[in-house]
């Protein structure tokens, strides 16, 4: 059986650093592995409609945005189909005859899909389209019979939907669709990065997050004033490394090659953290170890965007070119589908 990935990111927003520690570093390893026959990057723009219904302004916006990171970061459109999910209508017929498969109550117990109807205040009034796009989401991964999906944690509720959506399917009419894999993170501070202030979850409403895009001068602010040990007052004082986001941050972006050059006083990251728990260490010297980690790891990215940022129509072209091709997959299987579910009265 073939390889394939697929996976996307709603363009709502540039994409920041827990994307890139929590998938999109991955995707780029992935598909520089060699390993797979077939990779979809998709910018969900269908889906983030579901909830910025009267802000199309806003996703249009950041459909180059997230293109432009996606390729900064190493995304390559020679190797990876890089689309665009509204161009591709498949997707909708896809959804449309899934639905059928799914019922009210068990789109109700999607973890995901509940605390996001919290956040954005829903309540009882959730549109339709937004209640049910895990189930859009699953017609996103088997229209290109995805084998692997790699993502954050936050999306295992909508690759479960998938996969039982397959299975119904497989049943009901015909072994056509493929049941995908989830990917995540090995390292369980690039699971779930946490906002700056020590929230959860990074959210641009929350004002929280680093963006890959933003100036090294912003990320230094940001980082010198990330939320720590509330504990620890003075540099004397023992500090607590849970809950404290600097050190979450180093988990997830440090390597101990980086010391000899930043921190040449220590050896690894765990040297760094017994210091901190003993006392002696201050935070400021350790977020400014984290802001030369971080901006080792983010400089190529920004100066590749730099460079990609000179030519916005070429890099629509290659997004109106990769969706002309998705389209051409999706419609395969749409056309599989409607076989099998004998509906197929004019072929
Ligand atoms: N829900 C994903 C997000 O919030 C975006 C997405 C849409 C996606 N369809 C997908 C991810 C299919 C993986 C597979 O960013």
């Amino acid at each position: 059986m073939k390889k394939i990935i697929l996976t996307g990111d709603r363009p709502t927003g540039r994409l920041h650093v827990g994307h890139y520690v929590g998938s999109l570093k991955r995707r780029v390893e992935l598909q520089n592995s060699g390993e797979y026959d077939e990779i979809y990057i998709m910018i969900a723009d269908a889906q983030a409609l579901t909830d910025n219904a009267d802000n199309p302004e806003k996703v249009r916006s950041n459909i180059s945005e997230v293109a432009l990171d996606y390729m900064s970061c190493g995304l390559d459109p020679e190797k990876s189909t890089l689309f665009v999910q509204s161009y591709v209508a498949e997707l909708t017929e896809l959804t449309f005859y899934y639905s059928n498969l799914v019922t009210v109550s068990r789109l109700k117990r999607n973890p995901t899909v509940k605390s996001e109807i919290q956040l954005r205040g829903f309540n009882s009034s959730i549109p339709v389209g937004f209640f049910t796009y895990p189930i859009s989401q699953a017609a996103d991964i088997t229209a290109f019979k995805a084998t692997t999906v790699p993502v954050g944690d936050d999306q295992l509720p909508m690759i479960e939907q998938a996969r039982e959506i397959v299975r119904s399917f497989n049943s009901t009419y015909e072994e056509v669709l493929v049941e995908p894999n989830v990917l995540l993170p090995d390292n369980k501070a690039c699971m779930r990065l946490p906002g700056t202030d020590g929230k959860a979850k990074m959210s641009k409403s929350l004002g929280n997050c680093i963006y890959l895009s933003d100036t090294p001068e912003d990320i230094r602010k940001k980082i010198m004033s990330m939320y720590t040990d509330p504990d620890h007052i003075r540099i004397e004082d023992p500090g607590k490394l849970e809950g404290n986001t600097v050190f979450t941050y180093l988990d997830a972006f440090c390597r101990d090659e980086m010391f000899a050059e930043h921190l040449p006083e220590y050896s690894c990251l765990q040297e760094l953290k017994d210091h901190y728990q003993r006392g002696g260490l201050g935070d400021v010297k350790v977020k400014k170890f984290l802001y030369a980690v971080l901006m080792e790891e983010l400089s190529p990215i920004q100066a590749r965007r730099k460079e990609l940022e000179k030519d916005i129509p070429a890099v629509m072209e290659i997004l109106h070119k990769g969706s002309i091709k998705a389209k051409e997959v999706a419609a395969q299987t749409l056309s599989e589908v409607k076989h099998a579910m004998r509906i197929d009265y004019f072929e």
